[in-house]
Order: structure tokens, then sequence, then C-alpha cells
């Protein structure tokens, strides 16, 4: 077939199915912090294709090791072993810095689903901790559990579960009946959250430390210490959905630890700026023991055991090998420290602003989003039927900056972590100028 003649969009409009309201740009190339669209102009990207390039486009040393890995060996199924599988689980392990094994996969929404095969798995097959159930027989007839509490406000994916689990309910519109086992708990409220727990069925608890998808919102401490101790006392899994706060973005290796570091979860989940760019999804699980019903005691890392749980793509040597660059150009440069001195610059920056337009600016390290207030739409004129947020993104976009919208009043910057602070001083002027004209 020869190469067709239609512009990229009307590939798109005949051939794609429509699941995204895309904005009306069409990138080429991108390099750093930057992007250049088919007509050559240059656009600062603080949106990071929704925190993905996490440090940058086309790194040079990300580039040397993928060509490296691609003319060697691209992919065997996981079937057998292959080094870079093997090292980067043990680099995770190591970031983690806890005990414990990772299972790859390909996205967010698989590493979750992951996440919520291993709830069940230990719901179903592990003693919770009541004391009538400590002895003899009555260990096997322990009732199962099943039930996933997550937060109001969540995102945790796009898959049946993903949309189940997510606290949001824009997303379940037009595919019920959800997947059952999952409820809702508001987010940050500690009296709710115990409530939750002590209901029957209940295994396991999911917290995104950071929630990306609404708006940046991030967890208090006391509520992630709490929500550790009620799992403590019932028996329940903590997992933290880190695929869009883990990694660097909040200047820590777990996102989580930006706020209430000495919670540990049992679980946790990862994908978006693992590989800079490359699908890769991950879920690493701690190796703390489970007492199983037939009397015996296993490491909760091995539950998912052979035959459980797989994926022809996950992990291969391919994305492997540049995760692992990925990961140690992050070490090796300084990144994280980037993150935790210039997220706080960029905060300001954005405050500095001082527009009466913007209602709060949120964020841990370099994941950003400023809020703009309810009435946005009746000071400044916005199309009919235009989210504030996206008309925001839109003005921006003309004037040569990426951002990412999030629900109808949420903006968020995610550049780089090896962003400058050149490049916010810039992408600041930009806000600036596009505030200005109102
Ligand atoms: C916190 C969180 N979890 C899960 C997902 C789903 O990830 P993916 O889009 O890679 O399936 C996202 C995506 O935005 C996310 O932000």
């Amino acid at each position: 077939m020869s190469t067709p003649t239609n512009s990229t969009k009307e590939l798109y409009e005949q051939f794609v199915i429509p699941t995204y309201g895309r904005f009306d740009l069409r990138f080429a190339r991108g390099q750093g912090t930057e992007v250049w669209d088919e007509e050559g102009k240059r656009y600062l990207d603080f949106g990071a294709g929704i925190a993905v390039t996490s440090i940058g486009h086309c790194h040079p040393r990300v580039v040397a090791a993928m060509q490296k890995q691609i003319a060697t060996l691209v992919h065997t199924s996981n079937l057998y072993y292959t080094r870079p599988q093997g090292e980067l689980a043990a680099r995770l392990v190591r970031l983690v810095g806890h005990p414990g094994k990772v299972f790859f996969c390909n996205s967010g929404a698989e590493a979750n689903e992951a996440l919520f095969k291993l709830a069940r798995k230990f719901g179903n097959e592990s003693v919770p901790p009541a004391p009538k159930h400590t002895v003899g027989e009555m260990v096997s007839a322990a009732p199962s559990r099943h039930t996933i509490l997550t937060m109001l406000g969540s995102f945790h994916g796009r898959t049946l579960a993903g949309i189940a689990a997510t606290g949001q309910e824009k997303v379940k519109k037009g595919f019920e009946p959800m997947v059952e086992g999952f409820a809702h708990v508001p987010f940050n409220d500690g009296p709710a959250l115990l409530a939750a727990v002590q209901e029957p069925g209940v295994a396991a608890v999911l917290i995104e430390p950071v929630q990306g998808e609404s708006g940046v919102n991030p967890a208090d401490a006391k509520f992630l210490t709490l929500a550790r101790e009620l799992c403590d006392r019932h028996g329940l899994l903590l997992m933290f959905d880190e695929v869009q706060c883990g990694l660097g973005r909040t200047g820590e290796w777990c996102g989580w630890r930006a706020i209430a570091p000495e919670v540990m979860p049992d679980a946790i989940s990862w994908a978006k700026g693992i590989a800079g760019g490359f699908p890769l999804g991950a879920i690493w699980v701690s190796d703390r023991a489970v007492r199983l019903k037939d009397g015996a005691t296993a490491k909760l890392c091995d539950l998912l055991g052979p035959g459980s749980h797989g994926t022809t793509f996950g992990g291969t040597p391919l994305v492997c090998a540049g995760a692992n660059e990925v990961l140690a150009v992050i070490e090796d440069e300084g990144m994280l420290a980037n993150a935790r001195s210039l997220g706080p610059h960029a905060k300001a920056a954005i405050e500095g602003i001082g527009s009466p337009l913007i209602k709060e600016v949120r964020g841990v390290g370099l994941m950003i989003g400023f809020e703009l207030v309810a009435d946005f739409e009746k000071r400044v004129s916005v199309p009919a039927g235009r989210a504030p947020s996206l008309f925001m993104v839109d003005q921006l976009h003309a004037a040569g900056l990426l951002t990412i919208p999030a629900g109808t009043h949420a903006i968020r910057w995610l550049p780089p972590l090896n962003v400058t602070r050149a490049e916010i001083d810039e992408a600041a002027g930009i806000l600036r100028g596009v505030f200005d004209q109102w």
C-alpha cells in the first residue's frame, strides 16, 4: 500500500476509533523538554505525555541503550529468562528499599489489574486476624474476603475492573454493570475509612498517594498512616497506585515518601514514567508473611504463582533495557533532587502570577496542579460547551506550552524530571501572558 496523502488529522478521523477528544496538534519530533509539530512550531512540553517522558524526549543514553538492545534481542515471551527483566526487577526492589518481588505488564491499568488479583488471592486464601480463626479447623473455615476499598476522586485505569475501582462516576457511564468487589471511601477522611474497613469481606485498601487525574490532590500524611494502622489491625493489604506519582515525580522514588516517609505499603503499581515513554507497567509486592487457610505460611510476593497471572509482552528485554537506563539516568543526573528543588519553584512561579482567576495551586515535587475559580466562565468568555480547563490548555497551546487538563477546572504541570529553572521560568512567563490578556 502506498503512503496515504490525507493529512494526519484526516487519517485519524477516518481510521482511528474516536475514544479521545484530541487537541488539534500534530507532533513530529521531540528533544528534552521541547517538541515540534508538523509545521515546525516549537512547544515547551510540561505535560510529558501525561507524566510519561520522565527524562524528556530522546535522552541520548536511553536512545543508545535501546538501539543496542533492539539490535540484540527484542522479545522472547515470559516462558524464558532474559537478563534485562531480572536486572530491572532487582533495581526496582532496591529503589523501594524493602524486600519483595516485581511483576511486569504493559500499562497502568494492567498493573492495577495485577494488584486486584493479588488482593483477591490474598482475600480468598489467607486467614484474617480474628481470634476465632486462630486454631485448627476454624482456620480453613475462615471467610473469604474480596472487597477492595478505593478513594473517591481516584483514577485506576480503563479496564472493566479499573473503572469499577476508579472513584469517579464519569468513567463508569455506559459500561454497567460494574465488576463487583469495589467500594469507595471519601479521600483523606479517616473516620470514613475506619468505618469502611470494618465491613465484612474487605481484603485491601488501594490509595493513589497523590491523585493525578482529579487535579493533583495529595493524601494527608495522617490519612496514609491511619490506612497502614487499620490494614494491620484488620489483616488487609495496603496497596498504593503510584502509576502517576511514582518513580521520581514527587522527588522521591516512592511517591508517598514525599508525604509520609514512614508508611510502607504491601504492594505498589507503576507505569507511565517507568520507561520514559515505552509501554511498561509493573507491580512490586512485599515479601511479608501471609498465613494461609491450609495452615501453611507463604510470602505475599509468591501468592501469584505459576499459572495465576501473565501477559505475553510484559517486561520484554527491549522495554526493560530502556527502563533500566531511564532509572539509571534519573539516579546519575540527580533528578530526584531536581524535582524536589524545582517543584516548589514552579509552584511559587504559578502563585506569583497572582491571578484572581486561579483558586489554588497544589503540588508535590514536579506534580503540580492549579485550579481555576469556579465561576471562570462568567469572568472570561469561554466558548459554549468547552470546559474551562480545556479552554485554558487551548490558550497555552497557542502560546507554545503543553499542559494537561484534569477535570473541568484544573490544569497540570508534569514536566520531565530534568526540567531546568530557565524552562520553568519560560513556562511561567507564557502562563502569565495568557492570564494577562484577561
Ligand atoms: C494513578 C493512575 N493509575 C492508573 C492509570 C492507568 O494507566 P494506563 O493509562 O497506563 O492504563 C493512570 C493513568 O492516568 C493513573 O493516573
